[in-house]
């Protein structure tokens, strides 16, 4: 997938499907399933790395995420979120993160969070040669300002106000934009306005494409799950069944079986319980 190709599919109305993943089988998993998009989202700090929120995780930790989704990858375009506290400070810092993700991760683009500041330094990063997507609405680096997980735009001031932040981001270079969190009629008059994908979560289905987190869709973890998360498998119950099972058989003596095991030449075996002694 290429950046011209994602604004022709906005041009054709053709919905663009993006999914985070974290790992390398997460990775191979999208390759397979035919998505365009991989975002390594800083959600995996909870996902996968078990905190309350995206604010704990560290540029090295996303880079060690992102490396390795790369390996699993061949055609979508590899995002990566920049984790909080390594861009907003100044430009300097912006440009020189997002050069680690493309050189040492291999990522594609990056993405950032909110207009005002944070649309600056996506600009001192585009000019820098390093794709950047944007991502307004409910922001989660910076929930606690915004009054936690909730629905953001429901009224006039604040929808204004993400639309304001989109554009910003689209005037910075941005060559997308994620929409968190807004009412679907919203997120319909965003994405009219805008000429470049708008890419929603919880935004209804008017944006030009949709993206879930691995985890949620697949029904990987137990935690809370958002309103706009919709649950297309269980993975986690087939996960706990199995190891469950391994369990048994394993305190039953019913596993390993015979078929899982190596042999050795009787002559061998011999030869060996006389030098061991
Ligand atoms: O971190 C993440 O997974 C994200 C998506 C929710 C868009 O930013």
């Amino acid at each position: 997938m290429t950046l011209p190709r994602l604004a022709e599919k906005r041009r054709m109305r053709e919905p663009i499907v993006m999914v985070t993943a974290y790992d390398y089988p997460s990775a191979q998993v999208a390759q397979e399933a035919g998505v365009d998009v991989v975002l390594v989202g800083d959600s995996g700090a909870m996902t996968v790395l078990g905190h309350p929120s995206t604010i704990p995780v560290t540029v090295e930790e996303m880079l060690m995420l992102a490396a390795a989704t790369r390996r699993g990858l061949r055609t979508p375009l590899l995002v990566a979120d920049l984790p909080f506290g390594s861009y907003e400070a100044s430009d300097e810092l912006a440009i020189a993160t997002a050069q680690r993700f493309v050189k040492e991760a291999g990522c594609d683009a990056v993405k950032l969070e909110r207009g005002g500041a944070s649309a600056r330094r996506a600009r001192a990063i585009v000019d820098a040669g390093i794709p950047v997507m944007g991502h307004v609405g409910l922001t989660p680096q910076t929930a606690t300002a915004l009054g936690g997980y909730r629905a953001q735009g429901r009224t006039a001031e604040q929808a204004l106000s993400v639309a304001r932040e989109a554009l910003e981001l689209e005037r910075a270079g941005c060559f997308s934009i994620v929409l968190e969190a807004v009412p679907a009629a919203v997120g319909s008059e965003i994405t009219a306005r805008s000429s470049v994908p708008v890419i929603g979560i919880g935004a209804g289905p008017d944006t030009d494409g949709q993206v879930l987190v691995f985890h949620d869709l697949l029904g990987i973890h137990d935690g809370h799950v958002a309103r706009f998360a919709k649950r297309f498998a269980d993975v986690r119950a087939h996960m706990v069944a199995g190891v469950a099972e391994y369990t048994a058989e394993v305190r039953g003596r019913s596993f390993p079986a015979p078929e899982h095991c190596y042999s050795i030449d009787e002559a061998e075996l011999e030869t060996f319980r006389a030098l061991i002694g």
